[in-house]
């Protein structure tokens, strides 16, 4: 059995059960062009293979260099914006202590992860300064290209903050720099200084390089087992491997999302219980609007967090624009529980729910609401997940990103490209006047040295 089930049970009344049978052999050679595709270092594949042929060195690298960071600093500042962001910070949020930036040093035992180069709001900025000024830091610049403004313009500021607090050179032993192997502005900038480096292949793209040193070390730095991340993202790989549509879940996730596209529903909210989610979510928001939302196509990907959205745009979901499906993630059992006490004088009227844990209660919630929203005429597919563990992680990236790759060559779509993110960065250069755009072909590999 896979160790994640997709159950369309919810979705599968809306389409006739010959539809996914269609879409086996369209499936299987995309499948296969993928597994093709991952040998060609030039092209955008290289995800399929990589956790297990993660570069040893590289691996062992990040692990010795997250390690001194742990050691000397109190904060580890992640500057990238996109794929270059969201992947990491879905880990960190998801696998750490809820409110883990809040706890005691000594309860946390590893750095505070903060993040700048994802907005460009002096106020964000200024406080962070504010925040982190007075503590010991590293920063983790992240850039394939090394030339998105935002996150240039943090490198810029908390270079110099680093530089007014230790000096040039131990400023310099702070500042890590994960950018493509060979090309970009950020490769100049690491040779000439000496900056440390990790690698990101040249063929694989922002949101798919999570689970290569971009989201690798800092995920290391706040103490999750990266091992374990990967052994999860190898796992997925193996039991993704099955050709056969009624019995591969990533198949039928990118199967049915398609069947129901053409049938009108072309929003799809993630959806979760667990608030520890919400970065992942946005991982998964930008992983399917950047590969499938292109060329007048694609479904439209947000996400929910319940119960609190029940209780705001739950009322749109249950009778709204019918044009929604709900891919909802369960977690089937809790990494804690609380179970409700007796009270004598029972003024809530709650003592009948005395003994059940709250996970009880919540699973009664989620059930409610799928059973509501299938009224409501919203299809739900579930993703169950045994647990929220680093294994579960690296399973769920790799299974999403393997979905969200078939879905998209469904559906017609490059998955790979971005043309149109570029378009508010041109207008943006304009309006601010810059004389050319940043190189983003410096060709410089003596910058990596492993
Ligand atoms: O998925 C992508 O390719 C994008 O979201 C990029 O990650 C994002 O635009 C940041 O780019 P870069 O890493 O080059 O700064």
């Amino acid at each position: 059995m896979d160790y994640i089930t997709l159950d369309y049970s919810n979705a599968a009344p809306f389409f006739g059960n010959f539809e996914m049978g269609f879409l086996q052999d369209i499936i299987n050679s995309i499948h296969t062009k993928l597994l093709k595709d991952s040998d060609d270092e030039k092209g955008s594949a290289g995800w399929v293979q990589l956790p297990e042929q993660y570069n040893n060195k590289e691996y062992e690298k990040i692990k010795l260099e997250a390690a001194s960071v742990r050691e000397n600093s109190d904060v580890l500042l992640v500057i990238g914006i996109g794929g270059s962001y969201l992947g990491t910070r879905a880990g960190i949020e998801l696998l750490n202590h809820s409110f883990q930036n809040c706890l005691t040093q000594e309860t946390r035992l590893a750095p505070q992860v903060f993040y700048v180069g994802t907005n460009l709001s002096s106020t964000y900025i200024s406080d962070l300064i504010d925040l982190i000024k007075d503590k010991d830091f590293s920063i983790n610049v992240v850039s394939k290209s090394g030339s998105s403004l935002e996150t240039a313009i943090g490198f810029r500021i908390f270079k110099k903050l680093l530089i007014e607090k230790y000096g040039e050179e131990e400023a310099k032993s702070r500042i890590y720099l994960t950018t493509d192997n060979q090309k970009g502005t950020l490769n100049a900038a690491a040779m000439e200084e000496g900056y440390k480096t990790f690698g990101i292949p040249e063929n694989i793209g922002g949101r798919f390089s999570v689970l290569t040193s971009v989201g690798l070390f800092p995920m290391a730095v706040s103490g999750i087992c990266i091992d374990q991340v990967l052994e999860g993202a190898n796992t997925a790989k193996m039991e993704l491997d099955v050709r056969d549509i009624y019995r591969n879940p990533a198949y039928q996730y990118a199967a049915v999302r398609n069947i129901l596209y053409n049938k009108g529903k072309t929003i799809e909210i993630l959806a979760s219980f667990e608030p520890k989610f919400h970065y992942f979510s946005e991982w998964w928001k930008q992983l399917f609007a950047e590969s499938e939302g292109k060329d007048g196509l694609g479904i439209f990907p947000t996400a929910a967090m319940y119960s609190t959205d029940l209780h705001s745009i739950g009322q749109y979901i249950q009778e709204g624009r019918r044009d929604l499906f709900e891919t909802i993630i369960q977690i089937e059992k809790s990494e804690k529980e609380l179970a409700m006490e007796t009270e004598v004088k029972n003024h809530d009227g709650l003592n009948y729910l005395s003994g059940k844990t709250i996970s009880f209660i919540n699973e009664k919630a989620l059930q409610g609401t799928m059973e509501a929203h299938m009224k409501g005429d919203v299809p739900n597919l579930v993703i169950k997940v045994p647990e929220i563990c680093p294994f579960s992680f690296g399973y769920l990236v790799y299974f999403f990103q393997f979905s969200c790759a078939i879905s998209s060559h469904i559906l017609g779509v490059n998955p790979f490209n971005q043309p149109g993110v570029e378009a508010y960065k041109k207008s943006m250069y304009s309006l601010l006047g810059q004389p050319q755009k940043l190189s983003e072909s410096i060709v410089n590999p003596k910058a990596i040295t492993y």
